[in-house]
């Protein structure tokens, strides 16, 4: 590839030295207008059908999009139909504006406006290319032919629309693109701009729509920002425009471009759900959407039901989203490193600390969790399935997990010990660990004798009875079974776990007792409760749990889980 770049050449920057745009922020979502049934479906292997059409449309609808531009009906019959059936079937809710986008030329202009008969709210969407290289190889004309196409364009569908509104009660706006816009010289822009807002008499208080589009994206952001600010410094028209961003991902910054188009100006953005499009695909709205959300800026479309728009763009496209897309993706709100898992753990705790100590709803406490820009909840998703765990995870996202799928509070140490075993055996036989295998490596490791199929202990206890000695201490009578034979061992000592360590020692077992947590598991009568105790046994350390509706069972249980790894591990 060394030789090859040498037949690229670099895109000339934008003379604008004092260009604005980097010190603006966003403040307010811009208009939204979804070309996803036009755009976005020119660009599929398998064009939608009617009946995909008509199941995009309503989904749009949902999301809270108020323009839609729904084809290009005079190109084809099954445009023609979609845009038919719409307005037939009384299928465009009220306040839902329609566009259809037709190319300058005569012909195709008249059959637009057959189409749009009967339409309530319409947007006549028309274009000619305009850039320097297309006027060169595929037009043969300078900019003023290219300003000509417009300029006769703009006066017909004028000219149809007053004819039109004479029949039919209907509002009709309009929007131009002058197509290749990115390409295409700024001072050309601005001219061919102004003569069609003139040529459709647009006012401040008719504006027209003028898309600027990105139609290939040629460099980097900034000059798509500084083409949008030129035009919108010169034009002699600018309060009878609206300016609206049209942007496509050939270099893969169409989101970057959008953003800094907007800062340089344009208030109307077109684009389409996960980016569908031509070649890389157009702006994604749903990004640039939630991106602002992200902000505290309300984007006026609503995606809380990710999953289900999701499943209706897949159905409908035949497309996947990527499993790392921006805020859709399946695996975007996950962490698998053990360093995140325990950031966001503790993001979470702490914020529902926070939202408790203020009284408040977690719901309505500041955003603040490391690794996660946005709450998953607000797009459907479960903090469940925030912490995955795999070979590269600590021991935060497995304790998380324990915590909320089953509400074991492990002691810190005991995390470290049990993320050991864990990436053991994911390091051994590799992949994901879902929450179910991760408990059965825990029940499997500390807890055997909930399930006696898989008793591999060499201890386990029938029963404990507990007296006091009338000085102060305890006599602890434990029936214990080893090797299958059952013992009955006596103890005095300070409270059932001492007496129990003393019996024990009479048996020549000995065990320190280096640590000991407890809690309740559930609440109410029934409650069960859980142990955690970290004891030496020889010259090494084993944690032990116990899980039981007693807590001296559960603790003793714990000593003997304790005891049980530890001939395990011999
Ligand atoms: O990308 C583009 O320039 C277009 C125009 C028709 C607006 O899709
Ligand atoms: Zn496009």
């Amino acid at each position: 590839m060394r030789q090859g770049c040498r037949k690229y050449k670099p895109f000339a920057p934008i003379a604008l030295p004092d260009r604005t745009w980097p010190d603006k922020t966003i403040t307010q979502a811009p208009v939204w207008c979804s070309v996803d049934l036009r755009d976005g479906n020119q660009a599929l292997v398998n064009p939608m059908n009617l009946e995909q059409k008509l199941e995009f449309f309503q989904t749009l609808c949902e999301i809270g999009f108020t323009e839609i531009e729904v084809g290009f009906p005079a190109s084809s019959e099954t445009e023609y139909e979609i845009l038919r059936a719409l307005i037939d079937h009384d299928l465009i809710p009220d306040g839902v504006t329609v566009q259809v986008l037709v190319q300058a030329r005569e012909h195709l202009i008249r059959k637009t406006f057959e189409a749009i008969r009967g339409a309530k709210n319409v947007i006549i969407h028309f274009y000619n290319s305009t850039s320097t290289l297309q006027r060169r190889v595929v037009f043969h004309t300078d900019m003023e032919g290219v300003i000509q196409i417009a300029v006769d364009a703009a006066r017909l569908i004028r000219r149809l629309t007053e004819e039109h509104m004479a029949k039919e009660d209907v509002d009709i706006r309009y929007e131009y693109s002058p197509e290749s816009f990115s390409g295409t010289e700024v001072e050309n822009s601005v001219r061919i701009c102004d003569r069609v807002l003139e040529e459709l008499g647009a006012s401040p208080e008719r504006k027209v729509i003028l898309n600027l589009p990105n139609t290939v994206e040629l460099s980097t952001p900034n000059t798509y920002a500084d083409q949008i600010e030129y035009v919108c410094r010169h034009l002699k028209h600018r309060d009878c425009a609206i300016v609206s961003l049209h942007p496509h991902n050939d270099r893969g910054t169409a989101t970057a471009a959008t953003e800094l188009g907007l800062m340089a100006g344009a208030e109307r953005v077109e684009g389409t759900l996960f980016g569908n499009g031509e070649r890389t695909g157009n702006a994604d709205i749903m990004n640039l959407a939630l991106n602002l959300y992200s902000q505290g800026v309300d984007p006026n479309l609503d995606f809380s039901h990710m999953n289900h728009i999701k499943r209706v763009y897949e159905e409908c496209t035949g497309m996947k989203v990527h499993q790392r897309h921006p805020y859709a993706g399946e695996l975007v709100f996950t962490a698998f490193s053990g360093s995140h898992q325990d950031a966001i753990k503790k993001g979470l705790e702490r914020m529902q600390n926070d939202a408790d100590a203020a009284g408040i709803d977690l719901a309505d406490a500041e955003w603040r969790v490391p690794y996660l820009p946005i709450d998953p909840k607000d797009v459907g998703r479960s903090y469940e399935a925030v912490i995955r765990v795999n070979s590269q995870s600590g021991k935060g996202g497995m304790a998380y997990l324990l915590r909320t799928e089953h509400g074991l509070d492990l002691p810190r140490r005991l995390q470290i010990e049990f993320s050991g075993i864990v990436q053991h055996r994911t390091d051994s036989e590799g992949g994901e660990v879902t929450p179910e295998q991760l408990w059965d490596v825990f029940t499997d490791e500390y807890l055997p004798a909930a399930d006696p199929t898989r008793r591999w202990g060499r201890y386990s206890f029938r029963d404990v009875h507990q007296e006091s000695t009338g000085d102060g201490a305890d006599r602890i009578t434990v029936s214990l079974v080893a090797d299958g034979e059952e013992h009955q061992i006596t103890g005095i000592g300070n409270g059932p776990l001492d007496g129990f360590v003393k019996a024990l020692a009479e048996r020549q077992i000995d065990v320190r007792i280096l640590d000991y947590a407890e809690h309740a598991l559930t609440e109410g009568d029934d409650s069960l409760a859980a142990s955690y105790i970290e004891c030496e046994i020889g010259e090494r350390i084993f944690w032990g749990v116990g899980i039981d509706g007693s807590i001296t069972r559960a603790s003793l249980e714990a000593i003997i889980s304790a005891l049980n790894r530890e001939h395990r591990a011999r």
